[in-house]
């Protein structure tokens, strides 16, 4: 039998490997299984783990108009998280946790085959570039190779807490929309 997206899916929610499944529920992902963006954050939060769906809470609702902002819906592209259950009371996952859960998103990246993949804050974008922060990362083009760039922006929770993030997400995402033209 081929590994499918769908499988995947079945699979991990029998899977035990994180101990954080003992008191939430499996967020895996949703959106185009073919997406060619990709969009990764850190960890499900309280609607997430009452939905089962990522990204579906207040931070959810600003990256609804983040995406509408550039024309984008979220059945067009693919949305996840590096940890795949909600931590209690929205603490920052361990590194252990993200550790656990990082081959269920390997898997997802393997068989979407993104173009461009987005980490949302600096939990997802330590996954994918080193020696950097989120404060310098955000906004550019980070080819990885000649097939996949990364192209990191700040959380979207950051402008619900912080108000002087807003306009630099909307001018993140204006950026991320030009590159997607370039790209074709
Ligand atoms: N924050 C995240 O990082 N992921 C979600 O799914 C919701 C809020």
């Amino acid at each position: 039998m081929e590994l499918s997206l769908p499988l995947l899916e079945t699979q991990f929610k029998s899977w035990k490997g994180c101990p954080l499944s003992e008191n939430a529920n499996p967020v895996f992902g949703e959106g185009d299984a073919k997406a060619a963006i990709m969009f990764i954050g850190e960890a499900p939060g309280e609607q997430e783990d009452k939905t089962g769906r990522p990204f579906v809470g207040a931070a959810g609702k600003f990256l609804d108009e983040l995406l509408a902002s550039i024309n984008l819906k979220r059945e067009e592209v693919y949305i996840s998280n590096v940890v795949k259950y909600r931590p209690p009371a929205n603490r920052d996952p361990t590194d252990l946790e993200k550790e656990q859960c990082m081959p269920w998103l390997k898997l997802q990246i393997a068989l979407i085959k993104p173009r461009v993949i987005v980490p949302l804050g600096r939990h997802a974008l330590g996954h994918f570039l080193k020696n950097t922060t989120i404060s310098n990362a955000h906004g550019k083009a980070h080819k990885l190779t000649d097939l996949v760039t990364i192209f990191p922006i700040y959380h979207p929770a950051a402008a619900l807490h912080n108000g002087g993030l807003r306009q630099a997400l909307y001018d993140d995402f204006k950026a991320l929309g030009e590159f997607l033209k370039s790209i074709g």
